[in-house]
């Protein structure tokens, strides 16, 4: 019986096949996350992160000024309820280290949807757009999940020695919208989480073409015999949609057939983006360990893909597609990982989550006191990652400190091979921590 059977025919997939390969090895667990210092309490939560990058993917530097874009939250808000009024923030930092708050890229009043989620961001002839997702609806009575692809176009930026400003006055404008029959509406979900969101701009540096990645789901109708008829394994049909602009306007986009979609495997999978390196494209993707169809277990972390093309066929990496996990003993501490590339490292910065639970589940952290809550939230940026990758294989071999997003020709610390270990014949590195 054909496993899958749903869906858009010829869109690679993640097999269940795949994903039961998912293990922590050596390679891809990340050490233990703690906060920079104690007395580090940030004045906003800040979670899910991206920086502001050329048309070639490059992080832009604005008299040698970078930016982050953040969600936020008020900083005494209940971690959990974030999502609910999430507001997209910026930060500029001359070292790539130390960010200073903008404020608030949009006005609350003319963004859309009833709050904004996560994005990417891009900076084209000096106007910046602010790629978005506009969740729920501008008035509603009832907090909604309604999910668009949306952008704030035409930002303006200036900075000088003392600092950077983006400005508006925006242009806010729905971008794309699910069709029902490649990307699901809605209406149509029966899974945990609905999913039409975080829209990320790439253009291609073989071909020069433009195109909008996003998170989504694959319609999977009730009776079908997708899953070997198995109506709870149906319910995980997450996808990674993609669309093309056909001009090169970054606000001018027509959906395509989904990159790679996880029917019957995996509901999630958040954030996805590409980095093309050495003439492959590697796509990477969060996903957490609830959001695994039944019969299979996975983690917290980032998954990786890799493909000759844009198009695919896309092999997992590592055999699995895990690429970063949380540890064993702190399977919550981060997520929301975003990979980018480093002379031949690959670096991966993530967003520092729950820490300190022992032996606690996500779902528990709910019903702790609200002091705990706030005190086991990170709230902030992660440690970066430092990875080797060859081929179709990764390894975590270090981290720089929390929130560096050093610009591709910043000399970043020797890898201290007696730390790391002797490079072994295979040429990889021993992992330090
Ligand atoms: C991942 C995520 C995104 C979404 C945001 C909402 O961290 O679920 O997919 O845009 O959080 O807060």
């Amino acid at each position: 019986m054909n496993e899958r059977a749903a869906g858009v025919p010829g869109t690679p997939a993640w097999t269940r096949e795949q994903a039961e390969r998912v293990e922590r090895t050596d390679e891809v667990v990340a050490p233990i996350i703690y906060p920079r210092r104690e007395d580090d309490v940030p004045d906003v939560h800040g979670w899910d992160t991206w920086v502001l990058r050329e048309r070639d993917g490059s992080i832009a530097s604005v008299d040698g000024w970078r930016v982050i874009f953040s969600l936020t939250a008020p900083s005494d808000m209940l971690p959990g309820k974030r999502h609910d009024v999430a507001e997209i923030r910026y930060f500029y930092s001359r070292d790539g280290k130390n960010w200073i708050d903008g404020g608030p890229v949009f006005d609350r009043e003319t963004c859309l949807g009833s709050r904004q989620w996560a994005g990417s961001a891009l900076l084209d002839d000096g106007q910046v757009y602010v790629f978005y997702t506009a969740a729920g609806r501008a008035v509603e009575e009832e907090l909604s999940y309604h999910q668009r692809l949306a952008v704030g176009a035409g930002g303006s930026i200036r900075a000088d020695d003392d600092g950077l400003a983006i400005d508006g006055p925006w242009e806010h404008e729905i971008l794309l919208r699910p069709d029902g029959e490649r990307y699901e509406r809605e209406e149509q979900y029966r899974g945990m989480i609905y999913t039409f969101r975080d829209p990320w701009f790439f253009e291609d540096p073989a071909t020069g073409e433009t195109w909008l990645l996003f998170e989504a789901n694959t319609p999977v109708p009730e009776g079908s015999d997708a899953c070997g008829g198995d109506p709870e394994k149906q319910e995980f049909n997450g996808s990674i949609g993609i669309a093309r602009s056909p001009t090169g306007d970054p606000t001018d986009w027509v959906l395509e057939d989904p990159l790679l979609d996880a029917v019957c495997v995996n509901q999630e999978l958040e954030r996805p983006h590409v980095v093309p390196r050495d003439g492959r494209y590697y796509l990477f993707f969060s996903s957490h360990d609830h959001t695994f169809a039944p019969g299979l277990e996975g983690f917290d972390g980032l998954y990786g893909f890799v493909a000759d093309s844009l198009r695919g066929e896309y092999r997992p990496l590592n055999g699995s597609g895990l690429v970063v996990a949380n540890p064993a003993n702190a399977p919550y501490q981060a997520y929301s990982w975003l990979a980018f590339p480093h002379g031949e490292e690959l670096l991966v910065s993530g967003f520092f989550n729950y820490y300190d639970l022992g032996p606690l589940t996500i779902d528990d952290v709910g019903h702790l006191p609200r002091e705990e809550q706030l005190a086991k939230f990170g709230g902030t940026l992660t440690p970066t990652l430092r990875l080797t990758i060859e081929g179709d294989r990764t390894r975590i071999v270090d981290s720089l400190e929390h929130g560096h997003v050093p610009l591709e020709d910043e000399e970043l610390p020797p890898l201290d091979t007696d730390r790391v270990g002797d490079r072994t014949a295979a040429g990889r590195y021993r992992r330090r921590f």
